[in-house]
């Protein structure tokens, strides 16, 4: 499960997202007895969804709720599957 992959304003959208991810990725791959990468997009987010698309991940179609102070929202589960993809 990734708790959160976060670039400063000034550094997103010019690809340091994907390197990010792709060495994360390259990480886990290390660990045989994962199977799997999820990640939780809050709804009020949802505009980081395609990114995490292109990485790969799909919605599993599980949702959490979510609450943070004033902030009533849910969390969309997605995830990417490790057996077959490279
Ligand atoms: C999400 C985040 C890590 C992505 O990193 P990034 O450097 O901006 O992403 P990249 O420039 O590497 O983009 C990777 C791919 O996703 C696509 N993409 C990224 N954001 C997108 C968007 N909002 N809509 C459509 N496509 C998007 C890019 O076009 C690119 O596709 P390509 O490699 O096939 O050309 C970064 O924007 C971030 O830190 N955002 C704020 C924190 C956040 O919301 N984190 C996620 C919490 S779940």
């Amino acid at each position: 499960m990734l708790g959160l992959l976060l670039l400063s304003e000034r550094y997103q959208a010019s690809g340091i997202g994907r390197s990010a991810y792709m060495l994360v990725e390259r990480l886990v791959r290390t660990w045989p007895e994962v199977r799997r990468v999820r990640i939780g997009v809050v709804e009020t987010n949802a505009r980081v969804l395609p990114y995490w698309q292109r990485m790969g991940f799909r919605a599993t179609g599980e949702t959490r709720p979510y609450a943070v102070g004033a902030v009533a929202s849910r969390v969309i589960v997605l995830e990417r599957s490790l057996q077959s993809a490279s």
